[in-house]
């Protein structure tokens, strides 16, 4: 199949462009390079074998005729779309930017897709979008582990930005399908994504890092002089927040099955978690385990819409994709992060 993956030169992206090449399948990575990195294609170019093709394309979502031009010189028949801004702190000082780049980009690439339909390849037929557990917001305690069903009520713009992407996404399946036309959805929910390639070959290098295991690995190799526990105060067993962990490659695993389960005329959405939660303190001890070194922790105050405890309810995926977390052991996750940051102390640029 022809796969465009917007921000494929980012953490996940790169990892589910390494599993569409390991399927066979064709891949156009579209990204600015904001917060890509060049380095992570030119990688995954070695892995580029058994007759499947690998391209970049250095551009901008938002400008829809260039996409257009791409979908039908390549003939795309599946879009995964991974490009956006990603930091909730960011997206509360500057919402505007957020609904830019991640709402009106992915509108401009919808757009794009829909004029694709008038080329003479068909033009694109699936759109698997990155939709985050952030649109959730804070869930009643009740309502956790969290279904696809739980009201979407997120409390800060970068979950707001990504909520009405999945709205423009089923009412542009409606009327696709009310026009006679193939065309389906499905936007699935992250909970943390977490680890690296297994084989070593790319990782996760964010600048500023803002995610809990690999910043415990920066303390842990002296990169940071310590870390913040924000919040110990929490109704949960060790008084931490306790979250869903799941590994990177598992959630690559879950895009090509559902790229390739994906029945035309529906937008779904599934939550993708491994359906238990660790809390700040487990990880962090966990990740002293598999370094072997100790980090300093401070306590710090809580952070402004943390809630105790998020963790996913993935049965609906398990029941109707057979899709399931393979990585369910903390320590083993943090491994696979650990041997990419241990050989790459400097990211991309090591
Ligand atoms: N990392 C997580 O834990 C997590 C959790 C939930 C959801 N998500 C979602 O997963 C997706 C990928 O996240 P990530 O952690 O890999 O982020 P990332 O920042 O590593 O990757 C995003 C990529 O998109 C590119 N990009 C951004 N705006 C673009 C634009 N306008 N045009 C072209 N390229 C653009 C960036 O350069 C970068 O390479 C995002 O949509 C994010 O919202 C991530």
């Amino acid at each position: 199949m022809n796969v465009m993956v917007t921000g494929g030169a980012g953490y996940i992206g790169s990892h589910a462009v390494q599993r569409l090449l390991a399927d066979g399948h064709d891949v156009v990575v579209v990204d600015n390079l904001f917060r890509g990195h060049a380095e992570a294609i030119e990688l995954l170019r070695t892995r580029a074998k058994g007759g499947s093709r690998l391209s970049f394309e250095k551009r901008d979502i938002s400008r829809t005729d260039d996409i257009e031009a791409v979908l039908r010189e390549r003939r795309i028949e599946t879009i995964m779309h991974f490009a956006a801004w990603t930091y909730v702190g960011e997206s509360v000082q500057n919402p505007m930017e957020y609904y830019a780049n991640n709402t009106a980009g992915s509108l401009s690439l919808i757009r794009a897709c829909e004029r694709s339909w008038s080329g003479g390849h068909g033009g694109v037929k699936r759109f698997v979008f990155s939709s985050t557990a952030a649109t959730y917001g804070e869930p009643p305690a009740d309502r956790v582990p969290i279904r696809e069903d739980c009201p979407q009520l997120p409390i800060n713009p970068y979950g707001a930005s990504k909520l009405m992407v999945e709205r423009m996404l089923a009412d542009m399946v409606s009327a696709a399908t009310r026009a006679g036309r193939e065309f389906g959805s499905a936007c699935l929910r992250y909970f943390n994504v977490a680890g690296s390639d297994r084989t070593g070959l790319i990782g996760e290098d964010h600048d500023p890092e803002t995610h809990l295991i690999p910043i415990a690995i920066q303390a842990a190799m002296g990169k940071r002089s310590e870390m913040t526990i924000f919040g110990a105060d929490y109704p949960t067993p060790d008084g931490t927040c306790v979250r869903d962990y799941v590994h990177v490659e598992d959630l690559a695993d879950a895009h090509a099955t559902v790229m390739e389960a994906m029945r035309l005329g529906r937008s779904v959405a599934y939550n993708l978690g491994i359906g238990r939660g660790y809390s700040v303190r487990e990880v962090i001890s966990a990740v002293e385990r598999v370094t072997g070194r100790q980090i300093a922790v401070k306590s710090g105050a809580r952070r402004a819409g943390d809630p105790p405890v998020l963790y996913a309810d993935p049965s609906k995926i398990a029941d109707e994709l057979g899709w399931r977390a393979s990585y369910i052991d903390l320590d083993q996750i943090i491994a696979t992060a650990w041997e990419w940051m241990r050989k790459h102390p400097e990211g991309y640029r090591s």
